[in-house]
């Protein structure tokens, strides 16, 4: 069976008809991958994939995330759940290393940005909705930094981000305990080039909740240009919002977008099962150097 896709947004997000057994048999994860790359978030409909058929699907397309970067509260490595296969949810009793951590996920973020290599892409299937809320939503940040003119984005590829835990946690737990904020101060804080020179050639922001503040800039003027290029990139014309109904899969380009999930209702069930896969490129900034040299010789 041929795979079509369906743009759900002119700038992010494409819906794929695919056949579950093709897609299971990994027959089209080259196009997959390429799809995802360009359109930043896929979703299938009505594949009701239960956690084994999760974890094929994720190694047909990459390098499945066994361990995780985070650390338990007794300082040992948490693994990804299941072999692979995460509880999202924020119900303490499913999860109770995660959960700690994923009320954060209501902010704008990409995931892992105190890793040398963050993930590259995500599996998301819905194991219970909430009753109210709860939709994902994507913003392209390939599609945000190619729309900036090109003297802002040359600017841009010069800086440095430093991405902290309590950025990341701290605007959306404001009743935080002193202990909280304290453990969250305890994870290593990373620093990240704003632009992303992609291998594939394309560039990207690195924005996120996480990113504190911009490298040898005054927090004033750091601060402003974080938030400002936050709003820029969430703007409705860089977005998909999904929808979940059951048996759904989204995947999304975590090197190239952000991702949100939008408020649900106090005590829900909500939980979804994730695979990540692994990074294959660090964060690059441009050359900006080679480039300017590149356009001179041509
Ligand atoms: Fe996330």
């Amino acid at each position: 069976m041929a795979l079509t896709s369906i743009a759900l947004t002119p700038r992010i997000g494409s819906e794929v008809r695919l056949d579950k057994a093709a897609l299971l048999a990994g027959d089209h994860a080259a196009d997959i991958r390429e799809l995802l790359v360009s359109r930043g978030a896929l979703v299938f409909r009505g594949l009701h994939l239960n956690d084994e058929e999760l974890r094929t699907v994720a190694r047909s397309l990459g390098d499945l995330r066994i361990g995780s970067a985070k650390r338990g509260a007794d300082g040992k490595v948490l693994t990804e759940g299941d072999r692979g296969v995460l509880k999202v949810s924020l119900d303490p009793k499913v999860n109770p290393d995660y959960a700690k951590f994923l009320f954060g996920n209501l902010l704008w973020h990409m995931d892992g940005t105190y890793e040398p290599v963050p993930p590259f892409a995500t599996l998301f299937t819905p194991a219970r909705l909430s009753r109210e809320g709860g939709d994902t939503m994507f913003a392209s940040t390939y599609a945000a930094f190619e729309d900036l003119p090109q003297a802002e984005q040359d600017d841009l590829a010069t800086l440095r981000v430093v991405h902290t835990m309590q950025a990341a946690l701290f605007p959306a737990k404001r009743d935080c305990t002193a202990e909280e904020f304290a453990v969250w101060s305890s994870y290593p804080q990373r620093s990240h080039p704003l632009v992303w020179q992609h291998k594939s050639g394309r560039r990207s922001l690195v924005l996120s909740t996480s990113g504190a503040w911009v490298e040898e800039m005054h927090p004033a003027e750091s601060h402003d240009l974080l938030q400002r290029l936050m709003l820029h990139a969430t703007q409705d014309r860089y977005t998909y919002r999904h929808k979940w109904t059951p048996g759904d899969l989204a995947i999304w380009d975590n090197t190239g977008t952000m991702h949100r999930a939008m408020p649900f209702e106090a005590g829900s069930t909500r939980e979804f099962h994730r695979c990540t896969l692994n990074g294959e490129e660090p964060i690059t900034a441009p050359d900006l150097a080679s480039a300017r040299a590149a356009a001179t010789v041509a």
